[in-house]
């Protein structure tokens, strides 16, 4: 059986008992398979069918598969169309609300890799809002499982794949060429918290007015437990807050009855009761 093959099986099998949805990997899975065969090589082990019973044989080791299992990708402005709806309507609304609540508007982004997604956010905050509501407050909160990626958030430096779609005047404005890297104005960072968490075992506190949950809960979870933390991230919205998923994830609307469609085509779902 071809190397591919073993870990395909491989993953088969574990997937699952990490509570991972196996269809969220179909498209990375030579990503996860690199690292596994990595750690064969260092623990000396003949491939992935021993691997399997060295983890039967020493349970500690799911911690390290299940860390192995993480898919990093982000870019600023991803979905750019998105962007653009959150700009023109969305946060002229939420901030509308919040400013009338007398409050800061409050956004988490959730699985947040290198701070793509939370920076972006800033970005548009800075570039397209501060003028038109200049007392709203806003406060970011980003959270991710992974050191690695909370260090790279903190650094801020970025190739020039990451930001291809950020606007032209913003990348002018907001971001300094240094070593071949594109470093993001410590203004624009110290607009965002980051904070080291595992969203199975831990969220931060609400109310949010806007979530990014995209590429993570409903890509990589196996169903119960996407619909348990959909619920519990979902519970955090104001009414009338807005949560964003990915383009390629299933988001269990019909789990969730205090949520309805904002735009189906841009996975935007509002909160439109309270939860009971
Ligand atoms: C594919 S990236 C998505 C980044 C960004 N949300 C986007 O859509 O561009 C998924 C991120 O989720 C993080 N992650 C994976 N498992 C996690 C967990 N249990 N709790 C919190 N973050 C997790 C990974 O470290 C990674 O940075």
């Amino acid at each position: 059986m071809s190397n591919s093959n073993e870990c395909q099986r491989f993953l088969h099998w574990a997937l699952p008992r990490l509570g991972l949805r196996r269809e969220g990997y179909k498209k990375v899975r030579r990503q996860v398979c690199k690292r596994i065969q990595a750690r064969i090589g260092e623990l000396h082990l003949s491939g992935f069918s021993a691997y399997r019973d060295y983890i039967e044989d020493n349970p500690g080791e799911w911690n390290t598969l299940d860390a192995f299992t993480r898919i990093t990708i982000s870019r600023f402005f991803r979905d750019y169309l998105s962007w653009q709806v959150l700009g023109d309507e969305v946060l002229p609304v939420l901030a509308t609300k919040a400013h009338k609540e007398q409050r800061a508007l409050r956004c988490w982004s959730a699985g947040c890799a290198s701070g793509e997604e939370a920076y972006s956010l800033a970005l548009v905050w800075h570039h397209r809002m501060s003028e038109k509501v200049p007392r709203q407050r806003i406060e970011i909160i980003a959270t991710d499982i992974d050191e690695h990626m909370l260090q790279r958030a903190a650094r801020a430096c970025y190739t020039g794949g990451c930001i291809k779609d950020v606007p032209l005047p913003v990348k002018k404005r907001s971001f300094r060429k240094r070593e071949g890297l594109y470093c993001l104005d410590r203004r624009i960072c110290d607009m965002v918290s980051f904070l080291r968490q595992d969203i199975r075992h831990a969220m931060p506190e609400g109310p949010f007015d806007l979530v990014f949950c995209k590429n993570l809960v409903g890509m990589y979870f196996k169903r119960e437990k996407a619909v348990e933390l959909f619920r519990e991230i979902t519970g955090r919205l104001t009414v009338g807050g807005i949560i964003l998923t990915g383009k390629h994830e299933p988001f269990p609307l019909e789990d969730l009855p205090h949520m309805t469609t904002y735009s189906r085509g841009l996975c935007m779902y509002i909160k439109s009761i309270p939860n009971s």
